[in-house]
């Protein structure tokens, strides 16, 4: 599938209830499955990431079904069976890291296999400390999937990472929980804490603010899955690019551990009111509105910023492109092994629509504003590239083609829709 956009020609307005947190649906998913008794998941995110947990969780043996509610889950109430066959996750980190942490502590083998981009991540940073805690886990040569997990009896372990990572940590913390003792994870910053929000839902007391207590017992209960501040970042950026502008975001989670682009567009000098603040569980949530300005400013942004917006680096280096001055970004190799190599993916095509941008091993620096002309892009089958991409050709004389945007599915099915919506010149090819 290939995006095409063209200038728009008029400002964009509206309000958007933008789609389920995909970090805690995949939570919300892997705990239901796993608690004693049933539990309703609202407002999940259904697209193919989370679609690829749901399935994975169903062949272990939970069960699901739709309701007008939100998704029911019989959990197996620690009684998980052997999966026939692989566990397919996919395109989602998410999942797969996740889940090794659970199956690391299972009775049986298992094997996890994902897509082309997946099976080139990296996943040493998860079987390192499984192993550590006594599990048998087989990569490839340079550790990557298909991971062959032989499930054991596992010990607690007091894991010190030396990334800011949600996925390394709540591998170790879900592992944990099938460990004898308490396992804990330190990071070295404060990385998306949904694990450690959610775990209290299901009645697991956390003894500390990041650890668990092995063999405590998860019991159903509701949850309600905000909007994702991560997807939410498109329609607020789409906001921000054409003039006149006033977009209402409806639901977005606010967890600080996720709010870094909007304070980083505050920095850059738009205003980001928030409204209807309250709290689902203990994630908070409230009505973001952006409105569009003239003098956005490039930044230096803040290292310790990086991973509380650490999937809006692409949607970031659009905004920077037609930004008055640099903005400079270092400390962010992570970006380097998301679902493509970001900055790379990111450079090369703005450099195609004119953008002047310098990479470096853990950066970038892009100067704005840029002259544009119009191209033919590839967000490289990665969904946050795709998406970021498509929004800059709302300013690019003429129109743009993103090419690489099947991917678009794991995590945000809607986005034309919603982006059209808002008046966006914006169509699917
Ligand atoms: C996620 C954590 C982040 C993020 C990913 C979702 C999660 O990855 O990039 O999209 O749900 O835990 P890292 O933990 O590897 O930084």
């Amino acid at each position: 599938m290939a995006i095409q956009v063209e200038t728009a020609r008029r400002p964009l307005q509206g309000a958007l209830t933008p789609p389920g947190d995909k970090s805690i649906s995949h939570r919300a998913l892997i705990l239901g499955g796993l608690a004693h008794g049933e539990s309703v998941l609202e407002g999940l995110l259904d697209a193919a990431d989370t679609r690829a947990t749901r399935l994975a969780m169903e062949q272990l043996g939970a069960v699901f079904t739709d309701t007008p509610d939100g998704v029911r889950v019989s959990g197996l109430g620690g009684r998980l069976s052997a999966p026939s066959d692989a566990l397919n996750m996919g395109n989602s980190g998410t999942a797969m890291r996740l889940l090794a942490g659970v199956l690391a502590g299972q009775s049986f083998d298992s094997t996890l296999v994902g897509d082309a981009s997946l099976s080139a991540r990296p996943m040493n940073r998860v079987i390192r400390p499984l192993t550590a805690m006594g599990a048998s886990i087989k990569a490839t040569e340079v550790g990557t999937a298909p991971l062959h997990i032989h499930g054991r009896e596992l010990r607690a372990i007091d894991y010190v990472s030396s990334v800011a990572s949600a996925q390394i940590k709540s591998c170790v913390l879900l592992a944990g929980l099938y460990a004898k003792g308490v396992s804990r994870v330190r990071e070295p910053m404060l990385s998306r804490d949904h694990t450690e929000k959610m775990l209290p839902l299901f009645g697991v007391d956390l003894p500390e603010p990041c650890a668990v207590v092995g063999g405590s017992e998860l019991h159903g209960c509701r949850v309600r899955v905000p909007s994702d501040p991560s997807s939410a970042a498109f329609a607020a950026a789409a906001g921000l690019l054409v003039e006149g502008s006033r977009v209402r975001l409806n639901n977005v989670g606010l967890n600080v551990t996720r709010t870094g682009f909007y304070r980083a567009l505050e920095a850059m000098g738009a205003n980001v009111s928030q409204s209807s603040r309250s709290f689902w569980g203990q994630e908070p949530v409230g009505t973001l509105e952006i409105s569009y300005v003239s003098d956005l400013q490039g930044i230096d942004l803040p290292a310790e910023w990086i991973p509380s917006m650490i999937d809006e680096f692409p949607v970031l280096m659009v905004l920077a492109a037609v930004a008055r001055g640099t903005t400079r970004v270092r400390g962010a190799e992570e970006l380097r092994v998301k679902e493509s190599d970001r900055i790379d993916v990111m450079c090369t095509a703005l450099r195609a629509l004119g953008v002047s941008v310098r990479d470096y091993p853990d950066g970038f620096d892009i100067e704005g504003p840029a002259q544009f002309r119009s191209a033919r892009v590839s967000g490289h089958n990665d969904h946050r590239c795709a998406m970021s991409l498509s929004l800059l050709g709302m300013v690019v004389p003429g129109s743009i083609t993103v090419e690489g945007a099947d991917y678009i599915e794991t995590s945000y099915p809607g986005f034309v829709h919603d982006m059209q919506s808002l008046g966006a010149p914006i169509r699917s090819l």
